[in-house]
C-alpha cells in the first residue's frame, strides 16, 4: 500500500447524520431514541462505526439533542462521539459541512452514515470503505429499487460511470424513470469534501444544501466508485411502519443464527434482543420475548408467551408458558410457571419449583425448594428442601420499610401461612397450614396459630325453622 502511513489507529473518521426531527415518527421523542429490539436507533450506525474502528466519530445532532446526546453517553460511554450541533435544518450537505468542522485536521477517510439508517453490515461499510481508498475516489452505496419514488437517483452515463444523483423532487420524468437509488452512505477522502461542501449552492426544489451534489463534483474530479446493496440492507426508519419492519428484519437475523444450534418453534413469533445467549439444544415456543442480558443455557425449554429480561436460565431448566421474569436467575434443572412471575432479584436455585401465580422478588430459594401455588416470597431467603405451602405469604412490608423473612432447610410451611417480617423457620421446623407467624420458630418444632375448632349441631335447622316463613336459601 502506498499511502500506509505507520498509525496506530484506523485512518477512518465517521459521521453521522442525525438532527432531523422525523416528522413523519409523529412522535414527542426525538426519531433518534426510538427503540429497535431495545437500542436506540441512532446507535447502530454508531455500532458499526466502532466496529470498522473509526475514530473520530462524529454525530450532528439538532432535534432534541440534548436528550439524544445523553443517550449516546449512557450507551457508549462520555467521549466515544463527538457531537456537533447543527440548530437549523439546512440540508445533509450543511450537515456535513458542519460535523467537518470537528474534523479540521482530518486528513484521512470520512465515512458518512445517517442516524436512520440501521441495518447496513459491516461488509458492505467495509467495501466502501476499501473502494474510496483504493481509486482515492468519492464511493457511493447504491440499490435496485422496484418502487424508487422519493430516493435521489444515480445517473450513469453510456460506460455506465456515475454522473449525478438527482433528488426525486428535482428529477426529470426520464430519471424518475431510473430504478437505482443513493442509499446517501459513502465514503471519500476527507479533503475533497471539504472543498466540495464549501461550494454547495440551495438552488433546488426543497432550498437545501444537497450533499447528493458533491457526486457530480467528484464525477468531474477525484471519480466516483459505487458499492451496491439490497433494498433490505439499505432501508431507512422514517416511520413507525419502517420502524416495526427494521426490527422484524434485525430480529430474524438474530434468530436465524441462534436457530442452527437452538430450536426456535415459530422463528416468525419471537422477539429476541441481539444481546442475549442461546446455548446448544435450548427450545424456545411461540410469543417469546427475551431481552437485554438474557441467558438460556444448554437444552433449557421456554414455553410460549414466555417474556425474559435480564435474566439467567440455567441448563436444562423448564420454564412452563407465560413465565414473566426481570434480572433474575433460574437454576439448572429449575421448573417454573405456567404464570409465574420473577421480579428483580429472584434466585432460584438448582432443581427449584416455582408454580402457577407465584410471584417472587429479592427472593433466593435453595436446591430442591418448591413454591407450586399462589404465593408471594419477597425478600425472602429460602435454604434448600423447604417446601412452602399453596397461598403462602411473606408479609415483608410494614408501610415503611421492606423486612427479611428466612426460612431454613427442610422446613415445611403448611398452606395459607403469613409469615410477618422479620422472622425466621428454622431447619425442618413445621408450621402449621393456616397460621400467622410473627416470631422466629426454633428448628424441628411444630407451629401453629390455629383457632380451636368447634362444631354446634343441628345449626342449619335451627336458621331454617327462624326463616320459614322466607324462602329456603338455594343449597
Ligand atoms: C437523502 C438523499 C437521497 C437518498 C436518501 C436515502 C440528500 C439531499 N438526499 O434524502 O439522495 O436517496 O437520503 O435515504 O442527501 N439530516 C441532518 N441535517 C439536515 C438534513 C438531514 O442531519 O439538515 C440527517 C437526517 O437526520 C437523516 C439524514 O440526514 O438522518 C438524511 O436526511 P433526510 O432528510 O432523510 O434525506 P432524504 O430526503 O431522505
Ligand atoms: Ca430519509
Amino acid at each position: 500500500m502506498s499511502r500506509g502511513q505507520p498509525k496506530a489507529k484506523n485512518d477512518l473518521a465517521c459521521l453521522i447524520l442525525a438532527a432531523g426531527k422525523g416528522t413523519r415518527m409523529v412522535s414527542a421523542q426525538a426519531k433518534m431514541l426510538h427503540p429497535i429490539l431495545g437500542v436506540p436507533l441512532l446507535s447502530y450506525p454508531v455500532e458499526r462505526a466502532l466496529e470498522l474502528r473509526a475514530s473520530p466519530i462524529v454525530a450532528v445532532l439538532g432535534y432534541q439533542r440534548a436528550e439524544v446526546e445523553k443517550a449516546l453517553i449512557a450507551r457508549h460511554g462520555q467521549g466515544t462521539v463527538i457531537v456537533v450541533e447543527q440548530t437549523e435544518q439546512k440540508g445533509t450537505g450543511h450537515a456535513v459541512r458542519l460535523g467537518l468542522a470537528a474534523l479540521s485536521r482530518w486528513e484521512g477517510t470520512v465515512l458518512i452514515l445517517y442516524g436512520d439508517v440501521p441495518l447496513l453490515s459491516r461488509e458492505t461499510l467495509t467495501a466502501l470503505v476499501k473502494k474510496s481508498r483504493s481509486g482515492g475516489t468519492l464511493a457511493i452505496l447504491t440499490a435496485e429499487l422496484a418502487e424508487p419514488r422519493g430516493y435521489g437517483r444515480v445517473v450513469r452515463d453510456s460506460h455506465g460511470g456515475v454522473v449525478e444523483v438527482v433528488e426525486h423532487k428535482d428529477a426529470s420524468e426520464g430519471q424518475r424513470r431510473i430504478t437505482e437509488v443513493n442509499a446517501g452512505i459513502y465514503a471519500a477522502p476527507a479533503a475533497f469534501l471539504r472543498r466540495a461542501t464549501a461550494r454547495l449552492s440551495p438552488r433546488n426544489a426543497q432550498g437545501e444544501l444537497y450533499l447528493t451534489d458533491i457526486v457530480a463534483k467528484a464525477a468531474t474530479g477525484i471519480g466516483v466508485s459505487s458499492v451496491s446493496v439490497n433494498a433490505e440492507e439499505m432501508a431507512g426508519v422514517n416511520d413507525r411502519q419502517q420502524l416495526v419492519a427494521v426490527e422484524k428484519t434485525l430480529c430474524r437475523r438474530i434468530v436465524s443464527q441462534l436457530g442452527r444450534h437452538a430450536t426456535f418453534r415459530d422463528p416468525e413469533a419471537v422477539l429476541v434482543e441481539a444481546s442475549v445467549t442461546v446455548d446448544q439444544d435450548a427450545e424456545i415456543g411461540r410469543n417469546v420475548v427475551l431481552r437485554g442480558r438474557t441467558r438460556i443455557g444448554a437444552g433449557a425449554r421456554i414455553e410460549n408467551g414466555c417474556i425474559l429480561t435480564d435474566t439467567e436460565v440455567g441448563a436444562g431448566a423448564v420454564l412452563l408458558p407465560y413465565t414473566v421474569a426481570n434480572q433474575s436467575s433460574i437454576g439448572p434443572g429449575a421448573k417454573v410457571g405456567p404464570f409465574a412471575h420473577l421480579r428483580p432479584g429472584s434466585e432460584l436455585g438448582p432443581d427449584v419449583h416455582v408454580g402457577n401465580y407465584v410471584e417472587t422478588k429479592k427472593a433466593r430459594l435453595g436446591r430442591g425448594s418448591k413454591a407450586n401455588h399462589l404465593t408471594y416470597l419477597g425478600d425472602t431467603i429460602i435454604g434448600e428442601g423447604v417446601n412452602v405451602g399453596a397461598g403462602t405469604i411473606t408479609c415483608n412490608y410494614n408501610g415503611y420499610e421492606k423486612r427479611q423473612t428466612i426460612i431454613e432447610d427442610g422446613a415445611f410451611i403448611g398452606s395459607d401461612t403469613q409469615l410477618v417480617a422479620p422472622v425466621r423457620v428454622g431447619k425442618r421446623a413445621v408450621v402449621a397450614a393456616g397460621a400467622t407467624i410473627t416470631e422466629d420458630i426454633r428448628d424441628g418444632a411444630l407451629a401453629i396459630t390455629r383457632v380451636p375448632l368447634t362444631q354446634i349441631d343441628g345449626y342449619a335447622d335451627r336458621v331454617a325453622q327462624r326463616y320459614a316463613n322466607k324462602a329456603a336459601p338455594k343449597r
